[in-house]
């Protein structure tokens, strides 16, 4: 089932007139996707690729140009009272008061949801317990270190028991163990049947947390899928071959491998063939077979699994890891 589905959905910015111009930044253009209930979905991308807007027009914080969506099975046009009332939201600055402590923050958000005071305690002492503030949940929040304040974050957006959380880059600045221990919570949150969608530029993230993912570069998506197939299909593996070659054995082997249907590309090197094949694993020993029948000596192999970056170059032309200004 999906818990979210989006139509052609677009923003279209106008921003202040500038020496009489006005000017328009076109923030989305045209997203058509689908979230599983029950998964982490990653939104991938380099700053400014239209992940925050497309992640605040689903949780009906702006109002799309055009285009619709169904929002925990609501339309975000018509219905974004009930969606409201099932989503939770964890904005890229967070949305903790930083002069009030954690209790008090979970405390003022509940009863914003319409708990009494009784409920709002025990909802806050759950969210204490559930993402571990207890040492520091009585101090000011202005305090606390950047693990601690994303958590805090979080326990914010998760007040309503969401059936959709959205989080806006939940790890950026973090130090590895606190991205780690954060993406632990996020596990936790799926395993509870909390659907999760989270934006990122790191790589490793959305890697390793996303079940599904949609790459967004410059206000479309560029790509969509599980992790592990985007790397497959798009991007392949690569068997780096090398050749000795005296007498033409470079051109021979080259038009060889070519004829090879598991052979989806292939560059000739200064010194090797780069191969772009699916199943790495299956296909090297295969390569090693073929040259050997034609006589042909191998003197270098190697396979390299394609990781998101890989992805994101196919796609764009352009590396992710110099686009991104992490
Ligand atoms: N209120 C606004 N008025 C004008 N332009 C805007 C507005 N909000 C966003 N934009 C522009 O829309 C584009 C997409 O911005 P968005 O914040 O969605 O990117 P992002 O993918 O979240 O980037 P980042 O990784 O830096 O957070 C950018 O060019 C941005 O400058
Ligand atoms: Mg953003």
């Amino acid at each position: 089932m999906n818990i979210i589905e989006t139509h052609d959905l677009r923003k279209r910015f106008k921003s202040r007139e500038d020496k009489g111009k006005r000017q328009l930044v076109e923030a989305v253009k045209g997203v058509s996707m689908n979230v599983e209930k029950g998964e982490i979905f990653g939104f991938l991308g380099p700053n400014g690729a239209g992940k925050t807007t497309t992640l605040r027009m689903l949780s009906t914080l702006l109002q799309p140009t055009s285009g619709d969506a169904k929002v925990v099975g609501y339309d975000l046009h018509s219905q974004a009272d009930k969606i409201r009332e099932k989503i939770g939201y964890v904005s890229q600055a967070g949305g903790a008061d930083t002069h009030s402590s954690a209790v008090e923050n979970l405390m003022l958000q509940a009863q914003l949801y319409g708990m009494d005071k009784q409920s709002a305690k025990k909802r806050t002492e759950e969210l204490i317990v559930a993402l571990q503030l207890d040492s520091f949940a009585k101090r000011l929040a202005k305090t606390y270190s950047g693990g601690q304040k994303r958590r805090l974050d979080l326990a914010l957006g998760m007040v309503n028991n969401p059936d959709l959380l959205f989080l806006d880059e939940p790890t950026t600045g973090l130090d590895p163990q606190s991205r780690a221990h954060l993406w632990e919570e996020v596990r936790k949150l799926r395993e509870s049947g909390t659907t999760v969608f989270l934006t990122t530029h790191y790589l490793d993230e959305a890697d390793v947390l996303a079940d599904r993912l949609a790459i967004m570069d410059g206000g479309t998506i560029v790509a969509e899928g599980t992790p592990n197939t985007l790397k497959q299909q798009i991007a392949g593996d690569v068997v780096t071959l090398g050749v000795v070659a005296q007498n033409g054995e470079k051109e021979h082997a080259f038009s060889v491998l070519r004829g090879q249907s598991y052979v989806r590309e292939i560059h000739d090197g200064t010194d090797a063939f780069q191969l772009y094949v699916e199943r790495g694993e299956e296909t090297l020993p295969a390569i090693l077979r073929l040259m050997d029948g034609e006589g042909l000596k191998v003197n270098k192999v190697s396979l390299a699994r394609p990781t998101l970056d890989d992805v994101f170059l196919r796609q764009t032309g352009r590396s992710l890891r110099e686009t991104s200004a992490n």
